[in-house]
């Protein structure tokens, strides 16, 4: 962590963007379960909504007997939506290989998927997703297919070289029968997802400023975040929005693990996050540049949201 935020300072613009897992410690978990919830935040409602009327088809089309989850979180609804559909084509015997940076998170679901699903059996991951897959992913020809699920749109949030590695890397541990399916906002007009991103209760903003409260925690950091005023515009020539944190005043930040001083001038901007947006052609042309063969687009009536199926080449 130390490495990735010293350059992420100290880079011109000031960009923390390359690493959006720092967002998540469990304040930050918990302010972005706040905002699935926003009425600004049609991603999750749309991408659950997605997946209650296709599920079945996809677990049809797909014929696979285990789940791979990658960032799979709380495991909540999307996550039994698609087990039911898994589950209900094999007499209610079905697995669940989930991944996700919090051990607890992973624990708590876990248990509670178990009691819920006698036929379920769970071999869950602490990692995150940027990381080797080969324990998630074992090449074992013994195995059933396999179903990947990446959800959520947080593919959006890679910057476009480590999507492009991320999914190489995914297209390279999978065999033939499986699948992998990918969520993914999709480019509408610049009001809704504006909107997303500034909603009027401002939890937007308190999830974007907690990241100064990460850095303050574990690199010694004396950020004040009320100093710095939360933005998120959509930036058109790239199809994706841009969390920034923008400096009100001209200040100096010790961050004493790291051993420098970072200076703002005022109105001086930190890149956060991005979250791209995609459109069906885009969305496939990420697919085949990481060697993967698109096989599916689900979206919803308002096309808000796409559901990507992919297969090995
Ligand atoms: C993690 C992809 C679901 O990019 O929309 C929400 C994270 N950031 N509001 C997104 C996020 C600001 C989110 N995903």
């Amino acid at each position: 962590m130390a490495e990735d935020i010293r350059r992420g300072l100290t880079s011109t613009p000031k960009d923390l963007s390359p690493w959006p897992k720092y967002l998540y410690d469990g304040e930050g978990s918990r302010l972005f379960e706040e905002i699935t919830r926003l009425p600004e935040y049609y991603q999750t409602r749309t991408e659950t909504s997605i997946l209650r009327r296709r599920a079945e088809e996809i677990a049809a089309r797909t014929g696979c007997e285990e789940l791979v989850e990658l960032g799979s979180g709380a495991a909540g609804e999307k996550t039994r939506l698609l087990l039911d559909a898994l589950a209900a084509r094999n007499g209610g015997r079905v697995r669940y290989a989930p991944l996700d940076v919090s051990g607890s998170a992973l624990r708590k679901s876990g248990e509670r998927l178990l009691r819920e699903y006698p036929g379920l059996s769970i071999r869950g991951f602490v990692g995150d997703f940027e990381g080797p897959l080969g324990g998630l992913l074992v090449d074992d020809p013994g195995t059933p297919p396999r179903l990947v699920a990446f959800l959520g749109g947080t593919i959006g949030n890679f910057t476009p070289r480590r999507r492009l590695r991320f999914l190489r890397g995914l297209a390279a541990g999978l065999r033939p029968g499986d699948a992998l399916l990918v969520g993914v906002d999709l480019v509408k007009d610049v009001e809704t997802l504006e909107a997303a991103y500034n909603d009027r209760a401002g939890v937007t903003a308190r999830f974007n400023r907690n990241l100064l409260r990460v850095i303050n925690a574990r690199l010694g950091g004396r950020f004040d975040p009320r100093l710095f005023e939360h933005r998120a515009p959509y930036v058109a020539g790239k199809s994706r929005v841009e969390m920034w944190l923008v400096s009100r005043a001209a200040q100096r930040v010790p961050v004493e693990s790291l051993g420098i001083s970072v200076s703002f001038a005022p109105g001086e901007g930190m890149r956060t996050e991005i979250s791209t947006k995609f459109t069906p052609v885009s969305a496939r042309r990420m697919l085949e540049e990481a060697g993967l063969r698109a096989a599916g687009f689900y979206t919803d009536e308002d096309r808000l949201f796409g559901l990507l199926l992919a297969t090995p080449p």
